[in-house]
């Protein structure tokens, strides 16, 4: 229950709904309970006015007898409707304000979670799947929804109900109202007892259902593999196993569901025969009326409801307990790396970079990345890091643009630490494309758009061109307009590089940083890119991370990094000289090319 009380600040934002909200249950309940006291006093009527009509003569005496009665009676009929028309004027009324309530409710926690994922760095992503993001900002507020709306409406429902009749009841006879209400908490435990085992069920059948959709979801994603090794069968034999402990699971809750509804009409069954009886006795003692047992009846009837309600409200309430807690996990995860407190500045960089005695190791594995890696980049110089895969080259990248802060040394940035930089000021000068990029699901323009705003049709191209490829792109269907990304068409893996080049060029960026991005390209198109860097971006520092050599740019510096350590660096003709690793590496490379040709 602690942890709902993170849901107080909405409560107190919609206060005046909420207390609305409660009156309107308050009123819709008041007008239910006065239904069987009208209904008590037309019984009576009737009762009286027949025997009046008995003993003075028997009804054939009394030939105005139907018509005064029914007259009586289209009275109280009247009374009833026009009860039960207030009654449901004013739960509609409760709804509007309450259900809407925690529908409003919902939206902001909806708004307030995604804000907040969105302030958490990368080693947080890094730490929890995409799956469990997404189960919190939608399943588990949906939960937690469900318990500001219909739980709490009910829950509110369910006292006044309880208060207002009980309250009837007493007046009427007091011996009457114990031996009436006797069954009624075996009906609210019994029914807390089989909704906690439905519960317990349908949590496992989710989970199976998790199973089974990854099952699917796997084998569709691999379906290249499935099909190439011919092991269809085999995954559908797979499929058709979880499918089964599925079934089995769901049969189960069936099971527990269909014992549900009858036990609450027997437990109902046994408060009415016992009101009835007793009701009889009472009446025969003169203490009550023949319509006052009607009454009680009808009340054990309205009660049935809300005493149902209490076990489900309860179960209700502990799984939205439950979800609010794994909402609050995240929501109190606080980022690490923030922005320093400095003043918001969007001043150009002149791309000094100096790296002085960095090590880096990855919080969650342990894994030293970098170890004691030094070297300076003055502006406008072009530099190469080079190295075997595992060699800590992305590492570097996301240092750089402060994805990590650095666990020893530190990263000037033209003169100034990097953790006293702007973090958004950092983040928008450097045109950064990662390793793994990723096209939204927009068209072509929208992606080299993005985190440009109003970047116009020509510029796209423009930047298009620059990054080798606008010929792609005016060969897809749509051309710019074309849909990318998951729902759109699907491009080669050198297509997306580029598109994401020319994204990172369309931010007009002061230090462009390229990290393994010119993998999938062919030498012609990369030797246009790279001579785009070399002269529309002179002046500009960049730094080229790659695994194979690039003969066509002359790069200031060139750093091989090897186990996580700078092994060796130098220009291209020192390294060549020093006859190491690089020297070995281009000997391979040219070969490789010969044999090409
Ligand atoms: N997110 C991460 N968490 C833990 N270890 C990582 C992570 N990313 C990379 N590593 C490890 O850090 C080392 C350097 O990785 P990386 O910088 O990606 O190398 P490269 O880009 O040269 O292939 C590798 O040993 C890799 O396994
Ligand atoms: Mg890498």
């Amino acid at each position: 229950m602690r942890h709902l009380a993170y849901l107080n600040k909405f409560f107190w934002k919609y206060r005046w709904r909420f207390l609305l909200g409660i009156v309107f249950v308050g009123l819709a309940n008041w007008f239910r309970v006065w239904q069987p006291k009208v209904i008590r006093d037309a019984l009576d009527t009737v009762i009286s006015q027949v025997k009046h009509y008995q003993e003075t003569g028997g009804i054939a005496a009394h030939p105005e007898a139907y018509r005064e009665l029914g007259g009586q009676i289209a009275w109280f009929g009247a009374g009833v409707i026009a009860l039960a028309l207030a009654m449901g004027l004013f739960m509609f009324f409760m709804r509007q304000t309450i259900i809407v309530m925690s529908r409003l409710i919902e939206y902001d926690m909806r708004k307030e979670i995604f804000a907040h994922y969105e302030t958490l760095d990368l080693a947080f992503f890094k730490r929890n799947s995409t799956g469990d993001l997404m189960s919190r900002i939608s399943e588990d507020v949906s939960k937690v929804r469900m318990f500001l709306g219909p739980t709490i409406l009910y829950g509110l429902d369910l006292i006044f109900l309880f208060v207002l009749t009980i309250s009837s009841m007493l007046r009427v006879n007091l011996t009457l109202t114990l031996w009436s209400l006797l069954p009624l908490p075996f009906l609210s435990i019994s029914i807390y007892w089989v909704s906690t085992m439905i519960n317990r069920r349908s949590e496992k059948i989710q989970q199976q259902l998790a199973a089974l959709t990854s099952t699917a979801q796997e084998v569709y994603s691999g379906i290249r593999v499935v099909k190439s090794y011919a092991q269809e069968e085999a995954m559908g034999r797979h499929f058709a196993e979880q499918s089964e402990v599925f079934r089995q699971k769901s049969l189960g809750l069936i099971r527990v569901d269909a014992f549900f509804f009858p036990l609450m009409l027997l437990m109902v069954g046994a408060s009415t025969i016992i009101t009835v009886y007793v009701g009889g006795l009472q009446a025969v003692k003169g203490n009550i009326t023949a319509g006052n047992i009607a009454e009680f009846v009808i009340y054990i009837n309205m009660l049935t409801w809300p005493v149902t309600a209490i076990g489900w409200i309860a179960s209700l309430t502990q799984q939205a307990a439950a979800s609010q807690k794994r909402i609050n996990e995240f929501i109190n995860t606080q980022p690490q790396i923030v922005s320093p407190d400095v003043p918001a500045s969007d001043e150009r960089y002149r791309g000094h970079i100096v790296f002085d005695n960095v090590t880096f190791v990855y919080p969650d594995t342990g894994i030293k990345a970098l170890d004691k890696v030094s070297f300076e980049v003055m502006p406008g110089e072009k530099l190469a890091i080079i190295g075997r895969t595992g060699s800590g080259k992305t590492t570097i990248a996301d240092l750089l643009v402060r994805m990590y802060d650095v666990t020893e040394g530190r990263i000037l940035l033209d003169g100034v630490d990097l953790r006293e930089h702007d973090l958004y000021r950092l983040r928008r000068h450097i045109g950064y494309v990662p390793q793994d990029m990723f096209l939204f699901s927009d068209t072509v323009q929208g992606n080299i758009a993005f985190g440009k705003d109003g970047l116009t049709r020509a510029e796209a191209e423009f930047f298009a061109k620059s990054a080798a490829v606008h010929d792609d792109i005016m060969g897809l269907p749509k051309g710019y307009e074309t849909l990318v990304g998951e729902r759109g068409v699907t491009l080669s893996g050198g297509q997306k590089q580029r598109i994401s080049i020319a994204r990172a060029f369309a931010k007009k960026p002061d230090i462009v940083l390229l990290d393994d991005c010119l993998s999938a390209v062919d030498t012609n198109t990369e030797s246009q890119i790279l001579g785009y860097l070399d002269q529309a971006l002179a002046d500009k520092t960049a730094i080229i991370i790659t695994h194979r050599i690039y003969g066509m740019l002359q790069f200031d510096k060139i750093i091989v990094l090897h186990d996580h350590k700078i092994a060796e660096a130098g220009t291209h003709e020192s390294l060549l000289a020093a006859g190491g690793y690089y020297a070995e590496l281009f000997e391979k490379q040219s070969a490789g090319d010969m044999v090409g040709k």
